[in-house]
C-alpha cells in the first residue's frame, strides 16, 4: 500500500522471506525508513498501519518484544488481526491525532506514507512524543510539495522531538514506482472496472499520472526522516 522504495546500485539488497518476494518494493522503503536503528527486545507502535505488510516483517525480522500497528480504518484492523501473525505481533483501530495508549508505552514509533492523510500533523507529533519513552526514536517516511518539505519537518519537531537524520529519497521511490508499474497495470486490468482505471491509476501514482509526473519533476518530494525523545527533559 506504499509507493516502495528500490535500492540504487551501491545499497545491499535485502534478503527477505520467500513469502515477502512479492512485497519486495514496499518492504524496501519500511527497512529505508528504519536504517540501522536496533528494535530488537523493544516495543514498537507503527501508526498507519494499513493492510499490515510492515508491522509484519517488522515483527518477523527484527524480533521487537512487541509490534502494535494502530490504524484508523477498522477494515484495515480486522483485516490485519486475521492475516497477519508474528510473535509479538497485534493490532489496534485508533486515531493518530488521539492514540489510544497510555504516556511513555513504546520505544520506537514508525510512520510510513501515511502522515498526509491527517487532519493536523503537529497534533500527531504530540501524540508521538506523548507515547515514546524518553530516549524514544520516531522514524518516518512521507510525501509532499517541494515548497512544503521545510514546514513539514518543521511540524514533526514542534512539540519537542529532535530532528536527528533527514534524506530526500525521491529518486529512488520513482525507481520503484517504474519497476512496480507493469505489476499495478495486470492487477488494476484484472480488478477495477473499466470506469474507474484513471482513478486507480493516479491513486498508484503510475507513469502517466499526475502523481507520478509530480514526484518525477521533483514537484513532490519523498522524505525519510528519525526524530528523538530527549532522554531527560532539563527542568525550567
Ligand atoms: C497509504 S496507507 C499506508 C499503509 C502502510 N503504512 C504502508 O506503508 O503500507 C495509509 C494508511 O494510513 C491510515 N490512516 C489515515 N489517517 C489515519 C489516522 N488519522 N490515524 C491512523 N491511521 C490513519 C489509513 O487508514 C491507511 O491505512
Amino acid at each position: 500500500m506504499n509507493y516502495g522504495y528500490a535500492p540504487d546500485d551501491g545499497e545491499t539488497p535485502l534478503v527477505l522471506a520467500p513469502e515477502d518476494e512479492a512485497d519486495r518494493l514496499c518492504i524496501g522503503l519500511y527497512a529505508r525508513t528504519l536504517g540501522d536503528l536496533p528494535l530488537g527486545g523493544r516495543d514498537v507502535l507503527e501508526v498507519g498501519c494499513g493492510r499490515g505488510g510492515g508491522a509484519s516483517w517488522i515483527a518477523r525480522q527484527h524480533r521487537p518484544r512487541s509490534t502494535v500497528g494502530l490504524d484508523f480504518s477498522a477494515a484495515a484492523v480486522d483485516l490485519c488481526a486475521r492475516h497477519r501473525h508474528a510473535p509479538g505481533l497485534s493490532f489496534v483501530r485508533g486515531d493518530a491525532e488521539a492514540m489510544p495508549f497510555p504516556d511513555a508505552s513504546f520505544d520506537v514509533v514508525v510512520n510510513v506514507e501515511s502522515s498526509h492523510c491527517y487532519g493536523s500533523v503537529p497534533a500527531f507529533a504530540a501524540e508521538v512524543q506523548r507515547v515514546l519513552r524518553p530516549g524514544g526514536t520516531f522514524v518516518w517516511a512521507d510525501f509532499r510539495p517541494a515548497e512544503r518539505v521545510a514546514t513539514a519537518l518543521g511540524e514533526l519537531e514542534a512539540h519537542g522531538l529532535r530532528l536527528a537524520a533527514q534524506e530526500d529519497v525521491t529518486g529512488r521511490v520513482v525507481a520503484a514506482l517504474r519497476a512496480d508499474d507493469d505489476r499495478k497495470a495486470r492487477l488494476i486490468h484484472a480488478w477495477v472496472p473499466k470506469v474507474a482505471h484513471p482513478l486507480f491509476r493516479r491513486f498508484a501514482a503510475m507513469e502517466g499520472s499526475r502523481g507520478f509526473e509530480a514526484f518525477a519533476a521533483g514537484r513532490t518530494r519523498y522524505l525519510v526522516a528519525r526524530l528523538e525523545k530527549p532522554a531527560s527533559v532539563r527542568a525550567a
